[in-house]
C-alpha cells in the first residue's frame, strides 16, 4: 500500500488490520471513483473561488484531473489495494504529477465529505437510471393492458377463483405499481439532492468555502447545510434509496410470481418467451421460468440490504467508521435492481396470452357476485340477496364473461380501466422528472 494520507512517524501499520479496514472498499471505490475525481475538481474550483488556490494551480490540478478520468475511462488507471481508498489514489495521482500543488486540494475538505459526495452523485444516477426502467416498465405494462383490455382472465382471492377480470385490468395494474415506485424514486432522487461537500470532517473548517458555488457546479439543488446533518444523513439517504428501489422490486415480485405461476400447466395462461427459459439437468421435459424466479428472488436482496443498512444506523453523532459498510450494500441494491428492472420491458412485451386458456377458466359460479349485487341493486338487501344467490350456486344463469366485464363500470373496473389516466401519470412523471 502507498503511504497513508494520516501515517504519523513512528508508529508502523499491522498490515492484517489494515487489510481488515480496508475490507473490499478499494474495489467499491471503483464504482464511485468517477465521482469522486468530479468532486475534487469542483472542489478545487471552489477553493480558487475563495482565493485559497491560484488560477494556475486550479487549472494543473483540473486538467489532471481530467487525464486521470480519462485513464480511468480507459482502464489504464488501476485502482486496487496498493490505494487505501479511492480518496487516496486520487492525491497520490496528483502530488506524482504534480508535485507540491498536487497536495494543495485536500485543503478545506476530509475523506468524510469526499466520500458522502461521491456517494450522493452515484445515488442520484443510479435513481434517475431506475426511474427511467421503472416507467418503461409500465409502459410495457400499459401496452399491454391496451391490446388486451376486454380478454376475460379469473380474478383471484386466495388464489381461488372469485370474479371475472381482464387481461386489461391485470396488466394495468402493473403499470399503476410500476407508476407508483418510479414517483417514489424520483422524489427520493429529490430529497437527496443536496450537496455535503465543504462539510469536512463533520464540523466544518476556518475558510470561507464557496460551498454554494461548487453544489452548483456539481448539479445539486442546495447545500446540505449543518456539517454533523450531513454526516448523519449517511446511511439515512442510502436507506432510504434502497428503500425506494425495493417497492420497484416487489412490483417485479409480484409480476414474477404471477408469471411462474401462471405458466405452470395447471393454469396454461402464459408463455415467457423462450429465451427466458431454461431446462433440466435430468429431466428432458422441463421448461422452468428461473428467469422469473430470480426476478422473484432479486427484490429479496434489494430487502436485505434495506436490513442491513438498518441494523448499522444505531450510532451516536459523528462520523464513524462503522459507515463504512453501508456501501457494499448500497452498491449491491443498486447492481441488482438495475439488472433487474432491465430485463423486464422485454418480459412484458413479449410474454404470449393464451386468451382462450383464460376464457375458459372463467365458471359459472363466478358470476354469482355479480348476480347477488344486481338482485341488490334492484331493491332486495345486498344480505338477503347474497344469501338467495348462494343457496343457488349450481342454477346460476350462464353468463358471457365479456357481459360481466362490460358492466363492471365502478371506476377503474375493467369497463372503465382509465388506462389512459394512467398512461398520463407516467407521462407527467417522466416530464416532471425531466426523465424524456
Ligand atoms: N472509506 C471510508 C468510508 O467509507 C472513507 C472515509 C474515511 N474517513 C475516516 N475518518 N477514516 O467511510
Amino acid at each position: 500500500m502507498s503511504t497513508l494520507l494520516w501515517n504519523k512517524s513512528g508508529v508502523k501499520t499491522d498490515s492484517s488490520v489494515m487489510k481488515f479496514l480496508a475490507g473490499e472498499d478499494i474495489v467499491l471505490d471503483r464504482v464511485l471513483f468517477s465521482y469522486d475525481i468530479q468532486a475534487t475538481a469542483a472542489h478545487a474550483h471552489g477553493l480558487c473561488v475563495s482565493g485559497l488556490l491560484s488560477e494556475a494551480d486550479v487549472n494543473t490540478i483540473v486538467d489532471s484531473l481530467k487525464d486521470l478520468n480519462d485513464l480511468w475511462a480507459k482502464d489504464e488507471f488501476v485502482l486496487d489495494d496498493q490505494y487505501e481508498d479511492g480518496h487516496s489514489a486520487i492525491e497520490a495521482f496528483l502530488t506524482k504529477r504534480l508535485g507540491e500543488v498536487g497536495g494543495r486540494v485536500h485543503l478545506g475538505r476530509s475523506r468524510n465529505d469526499q466520500v458522502l459526495v461521491a456517494t450522493r452523485l452515484y445515488m442520484i444516477d443510479s435513481l434517475d437510471a431506475i426511474t427511467r426502467l421503472l416507467l418503461d416498465c409500465a409502459n410495457a405494462s400499459l401496452e399491454r393492458a391496451y391490446e388486451h383490455e376486454m380478454d376475460p382472465i379469473p380474478g383471484y382471492t386466495h388464489l381461488q377463483r372469485a370474479v371475472p377480470s381482464s387481461v386489461g385490468l391485470w396488466m394495468g395494474s402493473f403499470a399503476e405499481s410500476l407508476a407508483d415506485s418510479a414517483e417514489l424514486v424520483s422524489m427520493t432522487r429529490k430529497w437527496i439532492d443536496a450537496c455535503p461537500l465543504g462539510t469536512a470532517a463533520g464540523y466544518g473548517v476556518n475558510l470561507p468555502l464557496a460551498r454554494d458555488k461548487v453544489s452548483q457546479e456539481l448539479g445539486f439543488a442546495r447545500i446540505l447545510i449543518n456539517p454533523m446533518a450531513a454526516q448523519a444523513s449517511r446511511g439515512k439517504h442510502e436507506h432510504q434509496v434502497v428503500a425506494a428501489m425495493w417497492q420497484g422490486m416487489q412490483d417485479v415480485r409480484r409480476l414474477a410470481w404471477d408469471l411462474s405461476l401462471f405458466s405452470t400447466s395447471e393454469f396454461g395462461f402464459v408463455q415467457m418467451p423462450p429465451e427466458t427459459i431454461t431446462g433440466s439437468s435430468i429431466m428432458p421435459n422441463k421448461k422452468n421460468p428461473d428467469l422469473a424466479e430470480l426476478l422473484r428472488a432479486s427484490c429479496a436482496t434489494v430487502g436485505a440490504c434495506m436490513s442491513e443498512l438498518q441494523q448499522l444506523m444505531s450510532l451516536p453523532s459523528g462520523y464513524h467508521r462503522d459507515l463504512q459498510l453501508t456501501k457494499p450494500v448500497l452498491i449491491r441494491a443498486t447492481r441488482v435492481t438495475l439488472d433487474a428492472i432491465t430485463l423486464v420491458p422485454d418480459v412484458i412485451r413479449r410474454t404470449v396470452f393464451n386468451t382462450t386458456a383464460m376464457r375458459n377458466a372463467i365458471d359459472n359460479p363466478m358470476m354469482a357476485t355479480d348476480q347477488a349485487v344486481k338482485l341488490a341493486s334492484s331493491g332486495m338487501s345486498f344480505r338477503d340477496a347474497y344469501r338467495t344467490v348462494g343457496e343457488s350456486l349450481d342454477d346460476l344463469l350462464e353468463v358471457d364473461p365479456i357481459e360481466s366485464l362490460k358492466d363492471r363500470v365502478s371506476p377503474g373496473a375493467c369497463a372503465d380501466l382509465q388506462l389512459g389516466e394512467i398512461a398520463k401519470r407516467v407521462e407527467c412523471i417522466s416530464s416532471k422528472y425531466n426523465l424524456a
